[in-house]
């Protein structure tokens, strides 16, 4: 692979497009992702939290990356997603992750820009890209809401802090909330997000590789006017997850004899498959590997 996720980020702004960051934590998945990228000749990132590299192992998620990077040739990168430790992050950095995200949010901004930095200067020295955030999403990871969600406009991205915080810590790209959250709603379709917002925040901060997170269950309406403003990564978890867990239990319902996992698998992958050939053609990153 010779071109850099960097590049990519810098592509996806030109040409109004975003990569689709994929979570995963198991090979079903990882694997799932990989063959959604290349029947659709897109470059992906593929992502774990820090729960999910715990349970996957980083050498192991670096190692099979490598494979898939080598065996596929598509641009694969690997990216440590919502780092809040400094110690596990420079743990992914020495093991060869390609990206990784400080999640600062929860902090003062003052204390996030400080810490970003010093993972900035850390992560610089290997040439791994960084990724801040600033305004907290502060969501449950994959909740399934039975009431709709509703947004704390306190938690929403501030344009001016966006700013500072850009211009201090010099960071790759820069994980905003604009409404998105960790989850879906179990009606369906997710709150719209605020747009407006994000003009404002671009206004005041300048062009930059944005990031959305918590992409699942926002509109195809919302993600595209997002993508115009300049969104070139956007996070995927919970469909994924859904998508895994409730075809497995479809699978197994329905052969309640089966034991061979090699059997009952392949039907469980073609669904998480779906789901990442659905967002990559939504994200506009077919054919742009
Ligand atoms: O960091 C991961 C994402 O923000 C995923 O959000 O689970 O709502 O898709 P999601
Ligand atoms: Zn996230």
């Amino acid at each position: 692979m010779k071109k850099k996720l960097k590049y990519y980020f810098q592509k996806a702004l030109k040409e109004k497009w975003a990569l689709g960051h994929f979570n995963f934590s198991n090979l079903e998945i990882l694997r799932a992702i990989i063959t959604a990228a290349k029947r659709l000749k897109a470059p992906v990132i593929v992502g774990t939290s820090e729960g999910e590299s715990k349970f996957f192992g980083l050498e192991q998620a670096v190692a099979l990356t490598k494979i898939y990077r080598e065996a596929t040739g598509l641009p694969i990168f690997l990216n440590l997603d919502h780092g809040k430790s400094f110690e596990y992050i420079k743990r992914a950095i020495e093991a060869g992750y390609d990206a990784v995200q400080f999640d600062g949010s929860s902090l003062s901004l003052k204390e996030n820009i400080r810490l970003t930095k010093e993972v900035v200067g850390y992560a610089r020295k290997f040439g791994v890209l960084v990724e801040g955030e600033v305004g907290a999403l502060g969501t449950e990871s994959s909740k399934i809401y039975e009431k709709p969600f509703k947004i704390e406009e306190k938690n929403l991205t501030d344009p001016d802090q966006a700013e500072k915080f850009l211009k201090e810590t010099k960071v790759d790209s820069l994980a905003v909330n604009i409404g998105t959250f960790h989850g879906v709603q179990a009606s369906g379709g997710n709150p719209r997000i605020r747009l407006q917002r994000l003009k404002e925040i671009k206004n005041k901060a300048g062009d930059t590789p944005w990031v959305l997170h918590g992409g699942s269950g926002t509109s195809e309406k919302d993600i595209k006017a997002a993508i115009k403003l300049g969104v070139v990564k956007i996070n995927i978890n919970t469909e994924l997850r859904k998508a895994y867990t409730n075809s497995l239990r479809k699978v197994l319902k329905k052969r309640p004899k089966e034991v061979v996992p090699y059997k009952y698998l392949p039907e469980v992958e073609k669904a998480v498959q779906k789901v990442v050939e659905d967002k990559i053609q939504l994200f506009g990153s077919r054919n742009r590997s």
